[in-house]
């Protein structure tokens, strides 16, 4: 009997709860009222580049705005260390788990352990390749195909189809240097006479980049080298260095192409050194945590958001910078 009442109590005391609102599995994103407060683990790449520090101040901001406890950890360019960080989540029981994956392959196994303890993973910026896509809930993140062919068509009308292309590529494996390479090819491929005579990586970085275009800059055909495509802007803004350093005028004497929308490749397009960007929006944080809440309460997702970007280049750069966000 007294066991009875006492079990009474207890489903009196969980209704109760369950009246006031209060915490039950299926939570909404942190902070919008219906349900507890979510925890996020973030497995973020690095900070090789200004865009990605954007990208990492959006989650944070949008993660404290709606209360939620982020869990971030920065790889520093390491797959290893992203798949630590993510088991890491996974033993401490995460809500959901964002992951901007440095390289596209590799990610199946541990994908699948976290898909074991029901964690929606949400991607961001970078995509990758799996057999099987319920391993992911949905990927966010820009076109980057589009954007290499975009850099492409411009170069190609600013030279008239003809140019002698110095390639600055992104990480090896990675989304972006994959799909913008892909981009920029195709659009050149319709113009005989644009041609990549150099192709190497600068890893994203700007310390890189400035070191591969000093090198190319001092091979047999640097002297033929009249245009640089970059997969970023950092390794576009250290090429210019290099430019400059090998006594040639950026944006003249070579023309510069690159890829982000930073603030820092506006300035360049100002100083008449960088002849353009396309936008790659890193600013990834609402739209990741509205995926997030969705994604807890089982609803359905896109498999790929497309982030629109948009070409800018030196004519309105002055104008355009005053408004750049990051
Ligand atoms: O994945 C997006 C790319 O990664 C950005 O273009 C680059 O700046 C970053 O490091």
């Amino acid at each position: 009997m007294r066991l009875l009442s006492s079990m009474f109590c207890c489903v009196a005391l969980i209704l109760a709860g369950c009246d006031k609102g209060e915490p039950n599995a299926t939570a909404s994103a942190g902070g919008s009222g219906s349900g507890k407060s979510l925890t996020v683990g973030f497995s973020q790449i690095g900070a090789e580049s200004s865009w990605r520090t954007a990208e990492t101040n959006s989650i944070r901001s949008e993660a404290e705005a709606r209360g939620i406890d982020l869990k971030f950890s920065d790889a520093q360019q390491k797959q290893e260390n992203q798949i630590k960080a993510l088991r890491t989540f996974v033993s401490q029981g995460v809500d959901a788990i964002v992951l901007a994956p440095v390289v596209k392959t590799g990610w199946e196994p541990v994908l699948r352990e976290i898909k074991q303890a029901k964690i929606p993973v949400i991607l961001v910026d970078r995509g990758v390749d799996v057999a099987d896509d319920s391993l992911y809930a949905t990927l966010i993140a820009s076109d980057f195909v589009a954007e290499g062919r975009m850099a492409g068509e411009w170069l190609a009308t600013k030279t008239n189809g003809k140019a002698n292309v110095a390639q600055l590529e992104g990480t090896p494996g990675a989304d972006p240097a994959i799909e913008r390479a892909k981009g920029f090819l195709e659009a050149i491929s319709k113009h005989p006479e644009m041609k990549i005579i150099k192709s190497q990586t600068g890893d994203f970085t700007r310390a890189k980049g400035k070191e591969v275009m000093e090198a190319f800059l001092k091979s047999p055909e640097g002297a033929e080298i009249n245009a640089v495509y970059a997969h970023n802007d950092e390794m576009a803004l250290g090429a210019i260095q290099a430019i400059e350093a090998a006594g040639k005028k950026p944006g003249v004497d070579v023309i510069v192409v690159s890829i982000d929308g930073v603030r820092d490749a506006f300035r360049a397009m100002i100083d008449g050194k960088l002849n353009c960007t396309v936008e790659c929006n890193p600013l990834l944080g609402p739209a990741a945590f509205d995926a997030v809440a969705k994604a807890v309460k089982g609803e359905a997702l896109p498999k790929k958001t497309i982030v629109q970007d948009k070409l800018y280049d030196q004519t309105t750069a002055n104008v355009d910078i005053m408004t750049r966000k990051y």
